[in-house]
């Protein structure tokens, strides 16, 4: 068959078969098909769809493009988590330790930040002497010896997505639920954990708009990790404002800590509360929410959710005194103060613009090859529905270097602000576990 067939049948919208989707993903990696036919193969499926029957075979197709990641040798259950990316998004930091103070296995490699959102590598790596680099052999002992590791990609996963979302990128061809549902679970799948639980985040700044989007891709992710065996749930978030009062690496390894001791912003709190209930769920350490919460207070309070934490810094070399006292992090040489030009209530905070403001003050990278600043970084005092005054500040900024009028102004841009008070949200607007 001519590949260019496989594009015509698409244009056609018609379902690719298994083994065309095989093809397709083999020739990729292989060289043997052009970038120009699997870009164009690419609109036709961001215009016609895709079966999900289509979608879980392409994921499949992905996953065997690479290394596969194997943590049978761990005992118990090995859960895992992904979040499709939010500001100020330093779940997997609570998390890891507190579920793993619970008895499930965390094996979780994480990424850096690019653009505007934040990288859990980045993060850990603003703890002194922290080590995000293990062998894949150490990592496995580390994770039967404590339970949990958190460490970046060394494995060579899932070579077939580096090369479509490179593609992806430059042809307009990001924005599609069958092909961001096959290239998130690709990872996940060949990432060998037992339980897989979804964040998809909606609203401006994220790849979903809307609600019904964001379930409409949940739904196909969990369909794919079920087609697979692995126990998938999702759970979904808004993105309209940031999420805890932090940005940037430092901040909001100190925000986690404090999340872990109990002393959280609410928010940020109680999705990592609801999202570790599902992970216990998934993991069959409870039968109901009540018992989970329960259980999860008090690994909090007993201290021994931190205590999980300072393990793993311990044994990934990092200084477990910094945890103790955070003026051991790294310090921004300047604190400014935002201060409100309005009174009013706090309708909406541009999250986007404050993870791009961030960046440009050093706390992200714009090219891979940036290096970031970890001291650096915004700590909001005003949320949404909060009242502010003129002069009252909405946010304290750290930085090193002189702060730009302009970059002043776009910040206080992203802060709405109105005569009426809001109504209350909840930031967790559904939890999909079918
Ligand atoms: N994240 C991914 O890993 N892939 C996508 O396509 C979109 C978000």
């Amino acid at each position: 068959m001519r590949f260019v067939d496989i594009i015509e049948k698409k244009k056609q919208k018609k379902s690719l078969s298994k083994e065309e989707i095989k093809i397709w993903i083999q020739g990729l990696v292989e060289g043997s098909i052009p970038d120009y036919q699997s870009s164009a193969l690419l609109m036709a499926i961001v215009l016609n769809g895709m079966t999900q029957e289509e979608t879980t075979n392409l994921a499949e197709a992905m996953v065997l493009s690479g290394e596969q990641i194997d943590l049978s040798n761990i005992s118990g259950v090995k859960v895992d988590k992904h979040s499709t990316g939010g500001v100020g998004d330093k779940t997997t930091l609570v998390l890891g330790p507190l579920v793993a103070s619970c008895g499930l296995k965390v094996a979780k490699m994480s990424g850096r930040g690019l653009g505007h959102t934040g990288g859990t590598l980045d993060k850990l790596e603003s703890i002194p002497g922290f080590d995000c680099f293990l062998t894949t052999e150490n990592f496995v002992r580390q994770v039967e010896k404590i339970g949990i590791a958190l460490v970046g990609q060394t494995a060579d996963l899932v070579p077939a997505d580096k090369k479509l979302y490179a593609l992806r990128d430059v042809t307009a061809t990001v924005e599609s639920i069958p092909l961001i549902a096959s290239s998130i679970m690709s990872k996940k799948l060949a990432f060998g954990s037992d339980t897989i639980l979804l964040d998809v985040k909606f609203g401006e700044g994220a790849f979903m708009k809307t609600i019904e989007e964001g379930k409409e891709l949940a739904s196909s992710m969990i369909k794919i990790g079920k087609s697979l065996g692995r126990d998938t749930r999702a759970i979904l978030t808004e993105m309209d404002q940031p999420l805890g009062n932090t940005i940037g690496n430092a901040l909001e390894v100190i925000e986690a800590i404090e999340t872990l001791q109990g002393k959280g912003p609410e928010d940020f709190t109680e999705l990592c509360i609801a999202s570790a209930e599902l992970m216990l769920l998934q993991g069959k350490i409870v039968s109901t929410k009540e018992e989970a919460r329960e259980m999860l207070w008090k690994k909090i309070d007993s201290g021994e959710a931190f205590e999980k934490f300072c393990e793993v810094v311990r044994e990934q070399k990092g200084d477990v005194q910094a945890l103790h006292d955070i003026s051991l992090f790294p310090q921004a040489k300047n604190r400014t103060e935002l201060k409100s030009q309005k009174t009013g209530y706090v309708v909406k905070i541009h999250s986007q613009n404050l993870g791009f403001l961030s960046m440009e003050i050093g706390a992200g990278r714009e090219k891979k090859e940036d290096d970031i600043n970890p001291a650096v970084g915004l700590k909001l005092h005003k949320k949404y529905g909060d009242f502010v005054e003129v002069g009252e500040s909405l946010c304290a900024i750290y930085h090193d270097n002189p702060l730009e009028e302009n970059w002043k102004t776009r910040l206080l841009e992203s802060f709405e602000i109105q005569e009426g008070k809001p109504k209350k949200k909840n930031m967790i607007e559904a939890i999909i576990e079918e």
